[in-house]
């Protein structure tokens, strides 16, 4: 180790965090006690950006230093060992197989690997995880995943959604910041609308977006992008036509971020009163197009629909390879396809329609 160096490869924050000082002291104290910590979560809840900051602050405690292995574009799982290896910097012109190359490398480092969106690659982490950690004493693991993984003497933390007022309540303009899915909008809302400042008249409406999006900051993020061109009032309106909404969001998301996956997953589970009709439309886009007696406004609402279901069917492709590897080891209830009344089972082998729960 270069002397007054820290080694390793954290990325820099591009935007500013949000709270979960809770979690992160319980992670901290969880990787005290553990060589293997899972955070887990519905897509888009955080997790990524949770285990990022986790590492940034226990990073001067591995001499070795703290590496992200990000894995939501591996789509070969058994490529994994060479992703990681290569992340870390080793080069072999042997012919030795890669696990061992690695083991072998790892086998005397103080480090902390950070084993991000391993949904996907279930078998394989779990597999490579389990040769690493008994032959490197000095390694400890933090993974993300929407499920556990179910490795002996793995420590699981569950991400939720960030923080919001209770049912019914609005928060005075001062206290706005004990609330971080509200803060959360107000920022990114003021960066995608420089004009943009809550204030006492549309902080209900912010709340209620907040709300309406169940505190989740990829759907909260998402939507306030659209406050460039939509004001939050008309947001709110729009949020019934969630889809056509964020959607249209592009921004500076991941692509990943950018496909309806993560948004039908807490779509269903938060507008009930739409939902049912929303996948009806999902599963049928025919059905309930372009009947006589649609009024325009109807109309106009479902070539909205049509575009989504476009763009859904696309990235139900991507996720269904995905999906069939997720199958066998899924053992947990989505949180928010639970909340939807979807029973697992049938979530997990993508009855509804295919929506992806392989995403982290
Ligand atoms: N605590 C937070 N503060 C600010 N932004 C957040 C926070 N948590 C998540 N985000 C943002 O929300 C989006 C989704 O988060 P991410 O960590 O990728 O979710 P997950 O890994 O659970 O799918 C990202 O753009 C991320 O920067
Ligand atoms: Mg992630």
């Amino acid at each position: 180790m270069v002397p007054g160096r820290e080694q390793g490869n954290l990325p820099a924050d591009v935007s500013s965090f949000m709270g979960r000082r809770s979690q992160i002291d319980a992670a901290r104290r969880m990787l005290s006690e553990t060589r293997l910590l899972t955070l887990t979560g519905a897509g888009g809840v955080g997790k990524t950006r949770l285990a990022l900051r986790i590492a940034q602050q226990v990073r001067r405690a591995y001499e070795d230093g703290v590496w992200l292995v990000e894995l939501a574009a591996l789509a070969q799982p058994e490529l994994l060992t060479q992703v990681t290896a290569a992340t870390l910097g080793i080069r072999d012109r042997t012919r030795r197989p890669p696990l061992d190359v690695l083991v072998r490398y790892l086998a005397d480092k103080q480090m902390l690997l950070v084993l991000d969106n391993c949904e996907h690659l279930m078998d394989a982490c779990t597999a490579l995880i389990g040769q690493l950690l008994p032959t490197a004493a000095g390694l400890r693991i933090l993974v993300t995943s929407r499920q556990s993984l179910g490795i002996p003497g793995e420590h699981i933390l569950r991400v939720p959604s960030l923080s919001l007022p209770a049912p019914g309540h609005t928060p005075q303009l001062s206290k706005v910041s004990d609330y971080d899915a509200i803060t959360l909008f107000t920022e990114r809302a003021a960066t995608a609308c420089p004009t943009f400042t809550a204030d006492p008249g549309s902080l209900v409406t912010v709340v209620d977006i907040c709300r309406r999006l169940d505190g989740l900051p990829l759907a909260i993020e998402l939507a306030a992008a659209r406050m460039r061109t939509l004001s939050a009032e008309c947001l709110l309106e729009r949020l019934d036509d969630w889809i056509l909404v964020l959607a249209n969001s592009s921004g500076s998301a991941p692509p990943r971020h950018r496909t309806l996956r993560a948004t039908i997953d807490w779509s269903f589970g938060l507008c009930p009163t739409h939902s049912h009709q929303t996948r009806s439309v999902l599963t049928h886009p025919d059905r309930r197009v372009g009947r006589r007696t649609d009024t325009p406004h109807c109309l106009k609402r479902h070539r909205h629909r049509r575009g989504a279901v476009r763009l859904f069917n696309q990235a139900r492709k991507e996720a269904e390879a995905r999906e069939q590897n997720l199958e066998s080891h899924v053992h947990t209830h989505h949180s928010v396809g639970c909340r939807s009344g979807i029973p697992a089972t049938q979530q997990h082998r993508g009855r509804w329609n295919g929506a992806d729960v392989s995403r982290g």
